[in-house]
């Protein structure tokens, strides 16, 4: 039978987990989400088909697994709320970024299974990569069921190590925007070749597309797969030239290490939160 599980807080990616669990077959009648809106409410039982409350303790209360989809800042107060009635035997899991596994369980105020998640946008197409992270109290079976969760929105990978997540924040999680920016940067340059936007955007968009699914779903290195498309004295040539004297690696370098000081800093925010208590 499946599980009962509860959204707290229906936005962009509990309605992304959602909508791939039932694109997928889990039945609707076994999904609770939360919302303070009442049209919101109304909007995804009406299009869903999921119960839909205003009430998080009452969907906590209910479910089996709850799967808390508020915004950072917001998590603390809300899981607080509802923290005296958790039940031992329910699974947590977090989509919230910078959340660490510890101040969950602070929160939380009891030993329970946590799973923290780090979704990326293209999980509403059920093209997503999340990173994954257990406490101990989770067991295997939990956490093959939060794979199968992740995999009706795309792909998952489990980290061994919380540090980890910093750096899953920055190769996947905020690798969309990274691509977007470089698609950007290509268009305007077409377009200053004086080629139309929309004739860029294809053009750009599905040789990025194209890559990508040779990197995925051809066995090759992917130095490879650059260097088979790298005619000496070609054209491929003089661009990747051209790269490289720009430094791509060091500009790649310096925006990652951007994105996981950022990332680090948040989680010390969120686990100072906790420790004031
Ligand atoms: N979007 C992404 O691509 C992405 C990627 C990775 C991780 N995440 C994480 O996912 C989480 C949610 O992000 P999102 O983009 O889905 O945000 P969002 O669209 O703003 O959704 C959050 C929802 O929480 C609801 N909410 C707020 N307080 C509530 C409360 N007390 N009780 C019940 N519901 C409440 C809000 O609805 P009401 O105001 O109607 O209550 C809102 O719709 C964040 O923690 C974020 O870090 C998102």
């Amino acid at each position: 039978m499946a599980l009962n599980i509860a959204f707290i807080g229906v936005g962009n990616m509990a309605r992304a987990i959602f909508s791939g669990m039932l694109a997928s077959g889990y039945p609707a009648e076994n999904i609770i989400g939360t919302s303070r809106t009442p049209e919101k409410r109304d909007f995804y039982h009406e299009h869903y088909g999921v119960s839909m409350l205003a009430d998080n303790f009452a969907a906590v209360d209910d479910a089996d697994v709850v799967v808390l989809c508020v915004k950072p800042a917001q998590m603390k107060v809300v899981v607080e709320e509802f923290s005296e009635h958790v039940r031992s035997d329910q699974l947590f899991i977090s989509v919230a970024a910078g959340i660490e596994l510890n101040a969950l369980e602070n929160w939380l105020g009891k030993p329970v299974s946590i799973v923290r998640s780090m979704p990326n946008t293209p999980s509403q197409l059920g093209a997503g990569m999340t990173g994954l992270i257990a406490n101990e109290q989770t067991t295997d079976e939990q956490k093959e069921w939060v794979s199968e969760l992740f995999a009706s929105i795309g792909h998952s990978v489990w980290v061994d190590q919380e540090d980890h997540m910093h750096t899953v924040t920055a190769l996947s999680g905020s690798a969309p925007a990274y691509f977007f920016r470089f698609l950007e940067s290509m268009i305007t340059n077409a377009k200053a070749q004086g080629m139309d936007e929309e004739t860029s955007r294809q053009l750009a968009s599905h040789a990025m597309l194209g890559a990508a699914k040779m990197v995925v779903e051809l066995e090759e290195p992917i130095e490879q797969l650059r260097k088979n498309i790298t005619s000496p004295n070609g054209t491929t040539e003089q661009a990747l030239w051209s790269l490289d004297a720009s430094d791509i690696d060091r500009v790649v370098g310096d925006a990652m290490t951007a994105c996981i000081n950022r990332s680090k800093e948040m989680s010390n925010d969120f686990s100072v939160q906790s420790d004031e208590e």
